[in-house]
Formats: structure tokens, sequence, C-alpha cells
């Protein structure tokens, strides 16, 4: 198995020097001398050996931890089996949203009270990056947008126009016929698409925004879904992505199929998308108990 090795060269590559690194480092190498073992034993037919693969391609960053936290006979419904041609990581994710309410607290779960704090912390984050000689604020994308919490409360006072992406249909209508008032009239686009299927328009927006779904995508589509975020940035342009990150390895919700990745993982990714980052800043003021919510922001 040459794949494995390919593994080790990718981290190595990541190299940022700090113990959180070092450790999540020496945990893959660990579990990856394991699995190098079981796969030269392994019958290259069975389906262990099939959803291993899957597993690789889709989740290569995650994956060690997924199978070492979640058996792989658990694994293979929740991320690689297909249903009616549907991969189900994506099919539980559009099942659950079909059922969650257009409101607020259907975009914040049980956490409606922590809006305001995470909206506040947003508007922060974002004056860093726009101004003179730093991103324009002439249009924004807001990926993942739900019924446009953040577009009204962060990026509408700051961007003369918007375009907003999301897979629910019932979000997106709510948002253009109620929620955003008469700021629905600077939103040029609705796009209601997958964001593994979608294809940012090139060099059309000052800022992309991702909160609260890249946690939606495999490890794969992320990547790929970055790359064409990068191509279309205007000139200065940047891409923050707000998202929960696992204090360790990877953390896989099986009900809402979301895939919550340290912070190392996800700054791996990035880096395989081709972007660096320009600051990494944790949302201050949420409970302990809940799992950390970082701001990245890059280009
Ligand atoms: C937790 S909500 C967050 C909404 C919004 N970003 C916010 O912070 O209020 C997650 C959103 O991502 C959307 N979503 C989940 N998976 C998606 C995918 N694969 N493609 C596009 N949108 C997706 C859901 O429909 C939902 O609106």
């Amino acid at each position: 198995m040459t794949e494995p090795v390919q593994m080790e060269i990718n981290l190595e590559e990541e190299g940022s020097g700090s113990s959180a690194n070092v450790e999540y480092k020496a945990a893959h190498l660990a579990v990856r001398d394991r699995w190098k073992a079981t796969d030269d034993t392994m019958c290259r037919h069975s389906m262990s050996f099939h959803l291993h693969h899957t597993l690789r391609s889709e989740f290569f960053a995650s994956y060690l931890y997924l199978v070492e936290k979640i058996p792989l006979v658990k694994l293979f419904p929740v991320t690689c089996e297909y249903i009616k041609g549907e991969k189900q990581f994506y099919y539980r994710a559009q099942k659950f949203y079909e059922d969650v309410p257009a409101s607020e607290e259907g975009m914040m779960g049980d956490f409606v009270d922590l809006s305001n704090v995470d909206l506040e912390g947003s508007r922060q984050f974002l004056k860093r990056f726009v101004g003179p000689g730093k991103a324009g604020t002439h249009r924004a994308l807001d990926c993942g947008c739900g019924i446009g919490r953040v577009s009204k409360g962060v990026l509408l006072p700051v961007f003369e126009k918007m375009e907003m992406v999301d897979m629910m249909e019932h979000f997106l209508l709510h948002a253009h016929e109620e929620y955003l008032g008469d700021d629905a009239d600077r939103i040029e686009t609705y796009y209601c698409y997958n964001l593994q299927e979608f294809t940012p328009p090139k060099n059309k927006y000052d800022l992309v925004w991702m909160q609260w779904v890249a946690c939606h995508l495999t490890d794969k589509d992320l990547m790929k879904f970055l790359m064409n975020c990068k191509k279309s940035l205007r000139p200065n342009g940047v891409i923050i992505m707000k998202d929960n990150m696992a204090r360790q390895g990877c953390k896989l919700d099986p009900i809402d199929s979301s895939i919550s990745r340290h912070l190392d993982i996800m700054k791996c990714i990035i880096a395989k998308a081709g972007l660096e980052v320009l600051a990494v800043e944790k949302q201050e003021g949420l409970p302990e108990v809940i799992m950390p919510v970082w701001m990245i922001a890059m280009k």
C-alpha cells in the first residue's frame, strides 16, 4: 500500500511546530502504523478495504481519527454508503435540515442565546480585513447562509451588495420574503445549491464568509470548495471561515452529519487548497461546555 506513506508526507508538509500539532502527528503516525499492518493482511475486496480506501480519499486529513474513534462498520453508513445515488454523509444532512425551522433558533440549535455574542465576535474579526488597503466592501458571498443570520447581523452593514448560497430552499425563501426586510433588495442572487456542487463565479467577491458549514463537507469537497472560493475573490479579497473545532482529532455527529475538526487538521486542509492563513481567533464568551468556535481568515 502506498497511500499511508503519502499521508505521512502530507502531514510532514504541514509542520507548524506547535505542541498540539506534534501530538496530532504522533497520534496519526501511531495509528498509521497499526493500519499499515492491517492493510497488509486485509482482503482487498472486503467491505473494510473499500471503506478504508473511501475514507482516505474523502476525509484524507481526518480519516485516521474517524477510524480510530468510530468502528468501521459504524462509519460506513454515515460516510460512504450511497443511497439513491447520494452519499450518506450529505443525504443525512439534507434530511436533517428539511425539518429545521427557518428561524434563528433553527440556525443556532439549542444556543440561540449565543447568537449576539457570535455576531459581535464576527463583526470585530471582520473589521481587521476590510477597509483602505485591505478588502473592498463592494460584494460578499455568504456560504451555508441559512436564513441570513450572519448576512443580516455582520455582512449587510458592511457590504453594498451580497449573494447567498444554501442547499435549503425554505431558508432562502424566508430570508428574502421576511427575515432580511428591506435589505433583501441588496441581495443580488440567492443560489440554492449544495456547496459540494457549487462553483462560485470567478473574480467577484471582496469577502467569502462560511459559517457552520465547512463541518458539513468532506475534507476533499471542502478543499475543492476553498480552491474555487480563492478564484472567486477580487484583489485583496479574503475568505473567513467560522466553525466548531474539535479539542482533539475529529468528531463526527451522525445526527446532522457534520464533522468537527481540530484546528490543525483544518489548517492542513486549508494549506492543501493553496490558501494562506492570515489570522486565527477563538470566539470568546461561549460556555466551556460547548465545542470551541474559531474564526480563520485566509487568502
Ligand atoms: C447551522 S446552519 C448555519 C447557518 C448560518 N451560517 C448561520 O451561522 O446562522 C448550517 C447551514 O448550512 C446549510 N448546509 C449544510 N450543508 C450544506 C451543504 N452541503 N451545502 C450547502 N449548504 C449546506 C444548512 O442548510 C444550514 O442553513
